[in-house]
């Protein structure tokens, strides 16, 4: 039997997850070598301060801040710096000198996805990334290989813990939106900067990630429409509990057609949304993530677990490590991008959805009639509705209504919401939701 030389590895990055990586690499050394069918030796591990206290694990040696050198003697390199400077560099640099890469970085694959892709394609380098979106889940490859033959039409993700465990605890708890953020800051889900998080540019990159594979297209970030959930409050979360439903910051990657309309593309966004209580979602808790799927064969799965963690997600990072270093020592196919159903990206306002729409209005005869006018006049058409008293210190008989829409386009609620801000019987709009898995 031929005997394949060591793999080399470089990590990139010895934070929350490369620490991880590394030492996973080392302790477990014997089984990953019988699993890829040689060793795979860790060579180095770029950092930008080698001075700071480091994992025990981890020989001190292999800490340097050139990465430059450190990759050129790479087959694997495997990016965990996070950042898109100078992230891309090394990545490209990797490739172009001959090795695979592999990153958990979805800030960088939002970014500059395309450029990454077509440079691996070109130089024959692989390109891997099961831990950039959801952490530990598997979903990445499910997508990618497992759903291959299929068509994926539509995908619900919780894919943002921070936030998932900020709109739970508003729910559970009654904390404001700032009371449960601090509170995720001071367990570690969030970051000191949570910004990314909380205003749903973390959620919308993975959405532009998760959507180009499922729709074989590349979905450029700025066509991701987002919107965050510092907005959101316990007025709203109540009113959805009334209805029987909650609040959930979701990706949502569509393929939509239309004939009559002339639609053939595909929606990406990241946004509150409200979802049916019995839904799957529904039951997400903390800061899991999960992933919920319909293909037109498959039909509905889900994909549930931890979205985050430096442990958790070095777990889906040295999956990727087996992967490339198997392919390396027997060969086989690689893991080329597949862009060629090249959909239009489409906007937000071309999308169908449903609202529930929370304001505050006169309790008087025929205020309800003056809605459902407003309404119709924009082709929307009411679904529900739900009326509760203002309280006595009201300066007039008010009362607070929420009504629930039929699917109709983004645009034509849009319009709506103006129209009601603007009706003399509404003193104001106080609520506007998108509802999502409601078949
Ligand atoms: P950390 O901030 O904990 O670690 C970053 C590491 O990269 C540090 O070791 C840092 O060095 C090193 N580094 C940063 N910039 C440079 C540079 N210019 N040159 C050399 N080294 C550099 O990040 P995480 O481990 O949390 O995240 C890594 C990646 O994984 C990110 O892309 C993130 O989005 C992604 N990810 C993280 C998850 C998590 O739970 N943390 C979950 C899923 C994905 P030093 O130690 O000297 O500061
Ligand atoms: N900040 C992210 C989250 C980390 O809260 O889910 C995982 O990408």
């Amino acid at each position: 039997m031929i005997e394949y030389r060591n793999i080399r590895i470089a990590l990139l990055g010895a934070g929350s997850v490369g620490s991880q990586v590394a030492g996973l690499l080392i302790e477990h050394r014997d089984e990953l070598a019988a699993r890829v069918g040689t060793g795979l030796d860790l060579v180095g591990i770029a950092v930008r301060d080698p001075q700071r206290p480091r994992d025990p694990r981890i020989p001190e040696a292999l800490y340097t801040t050139d990465a430059e050198s450190l990759i050129l003697g790479a087959d694997i390199v495997i990016e965990l710096m996070g950042g898109l400077e100078p992230a891309r560099e090394l990545l490209l640099l990797a490739m172009n000198s001959g090795a695979d890469v592999i990153t958990a970085n979805k800030a960088l694959l939002a970014t500059h996805g395309p450029e990454l892709f077509a440079a691996a394609e070109q130089v024959g380098a692989q390109l891997y990334y099961e831990a950039a979106v959801g952490g530990a889940i598997p979903i990445i490859r499910p997508l990618r290989d497992s759903l291959a033959g299929d068509r994926v039409e539509r995908i619900l993700g919780i894919v943002n813990g921070t936030t998932n465990y900020i709109l739970d605890r508003m729910h559970s708890q009654g904390d404001s939106v700032q009371e449960a953020l601090a509170e995720a800051q001071r367990l570690g889900y969030a970051e000191a900067d949570p910004t990314a998080d909380v205003e749903g540019f973390d959620a919308a990159q993975k959405a532009a990630i998760l959507a180009s594979l499922a729709f074989h297209t590349a979905v450029p970030l700025e066509a991701v429409h987002r919107e965050g959930i510092l907005g959101i409050t316990l007025e709203q979360v109540a009113a959805a509990q009334r209805s029987g439903f909650v609040i959930k910051l979701l990706a949502v990657c569509e393929r939509l057609t239309d004939a009559e309309r002339g639609i053939d593309g595909v929606s990406a966004r990241g946004h509150p949304a409200l979802v049916p209580a019995a839904h799957p979602l529904a039951s997400v808790h903390g800061a899991n993530n999960a992933v919920f799927l319909q293909a037109e064969a498959a039909g509905s799965l889900m994909f549930y677990g931890a979205g985050a963690g430096g442990l958790e997600t070095a777990s889906a990072v040295l999956g990727d490590v087996v992967s490339a270093a198997r392919r390396h020592v027997v060969g086989g196919p690689g893991v080329a991008e597949s862009t060629h159903a090249d959909l239009p990206a489409l906007p937000i306002a071309m999308v169908t959805t449903r609202y529930q729409i929370g304001m505050e209005v006169l309790d008087r005869p025929g205020v309800l009639a003056q809605i459902a006018l407003v309404l119709s006049d924009h082709g929307v058409s009411v679904e529900t509705v739900q009326q509760t008293a203002a309280g006595a210190e009201a300066a007039a008989p008010a009362a607070t209504r929420v009504i629930g829409t039929h699917a109709a386009t983004e645009a034509a609620l849009a319009a709506t919401v103006h129209a009601l801000a603007d009706s003399e019987v509404v003193s104001a709009v106080t609520s506007v939701l998108r509802v999502e898995g409601v078949s």
